[in-house]
């Protein structure tokens, strides 16, 4: 696959000079959505699906973009003195805006690259291509020019230019997962204090299956950012009644106790879920390491009825996909993970229960739906490297 792509590269550019190549992957998240801005816990896996990137140095201070992915739109070029987001720029808003993000700590880009991007994400799935593609160019930038930047320095500078340069204002649950992901592990991230801790993931006699609904709805990034804002809001008014500085500070009794602080009905939902899917990946995580993988996947349910009823991020071919999860046999928990409003599910199944989880929530899909899923049995594998 790697040969392949330093094929293409020596096809398109030229084989001189040396070529060098790096990977940053996509993540699932196994629980705590939509908790990684109000100062929650979040427990994702790096998957060993991602961002492929073949570069070689250039004298002068063009920068050349060519993805696999996007053949017909052949190379993109622009210049280091050209660090603007444009809609002409299309998928190369994303290393432009990693590249920006370090001009703007200081780290200056001397030189122009030659860069070739292939991804084997499924576009649009929501298991983090942006991300990845993010930390993918911070490393390549740190390796490139030698800069002193941690991988977590890298995936804050991946959200930073995400934020900032691009206008989505997600989390850092995604570019740290595909900074920092380990083999086998999923990370116990606190965003508030970016403390973390791996857990193995150890299943024994289970899969993770990732369900993709082939959906996405057009409200993601407004929904979103709506999402956000009703969660300030809560906060703020929670604030005159108890002495807090994120949701995440909250345990259910205590949100309980002081939620009627909270004006809105939509806001009092929005803050109850951060919170109570707070508490559920802390014990998630403790469940997991005790072995208790039954409670897990309780915890995983429970998430997916929270995101549905009172976060409302899920949609109706996500609900159907956990719904028919839900009653197969050997299936210990299933949920919508990532942004939400389409995209896919995780669920955790059993062995011997993965053909017919595949088969049966397939067809039956297909028939209430009317457009066929995509099953994935994934890996969990490491974050950013050279290779
Ligand atoms: C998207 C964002 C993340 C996080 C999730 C929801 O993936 O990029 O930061 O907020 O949604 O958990």
């Amino acid at each position: 696959m790697v040969q392949k792509l330093i094929e293409k590269f020596k096809e398109l550019y030229g084989g001189e000079g040396e070529i060098r190549g790096y990977f940053a992957p996509g993540r699932v998240n196994l629980i705590g959505e939509h908790t990684d801005y109000n100062g929650g816990h979040v427990f994702p896996c790096a998957l060993t699906i991602g961002t492929y990137g073949i570069v070689r140095n250039r004298e002068d201070r063009r920068i050349r973009f060519y993805s696999v992915n996007f053949e017909k739109l052949g190379v993109i070029e622009t210049s280091l003195d050209d660090l603007v987001s444009s809609k002409e720029a299309g998928w190369t808003n994303y290393p432009k805006g990693v590249m920006w993000a370090f001009e703007k700590r200081g780290m200056k880009l001397s030189h122009g690259l030659d860069v070739l991007i292939y991804g084997d994400i499924p576009n649009g799935s929501g298991l983090s291509s942006s991300a990845s593609l993010e930390v993918l160019t911070g490393l390549i930038l740190k390796e490139t020019y030698g800069f002193d930047v941690s991988m977590v320095d890298i995936a804050l500078i991946g959200q930073d230019s995400e934020n900032n340069f691009n206008g989505c204002n997600c989390g850092i649950m995604d570019q740290f997962a595909s900074a920092m992901g380990k083999k086998d592990n999923a990370i116990f991230l606190d965003t508030n204090t970016l403390k973390y801790e791996y857990a193995p993931v150890v299943l024994e006699d289970a899969k993770i299956v990732i369900t993709n609904s082939k959906v996405k709805h057009s409200l993601v990034d407004s929904a979103y950012n709506d999402r956000r804002n009703e969660c300030e809001q809560a906060l703020k008014e929670l604030q005159e009644a108890v002495d807090i500085q994120t949701l995440g500070d909250l345990t259910e009794e205590e949100f309980e106790a002081h939620k009627d602080a909270i004006d809105s009905e939509v806001c009092r939902k929005r803050a109850k879920h951060a919170v109570y899917e707070n508490q559920r990946a802390i014990r998630a995580v403790e469940a997991l390491k005790a072995g208790e993988i039954g409670t897990f996947g309780e915890l995983m349910n429970a998430s997916h009825v929270s995101l549905r009823d009172d976060y409302e991020v899920s949609c109706e071919e996500i609900d159907i996909l956990v719904d028919l999860a839900w009653k197969i046999p050997g299936v210990i928990g299933s949920r919508i993970t990532g942004g939400g409003f389409g995209g896919c599910t995780v669920s955790i199944v059993k062995n011997d229960a993965v053909d017919t989880f595949i088969d049966s929530i397939g067809k039956a899909y297909q028939e209430k739906v009317g457009h066929e899923a995509e099953f994935y049995v994934v890996e969990i594998g490491d974050g950013g490297h050279v290779i």
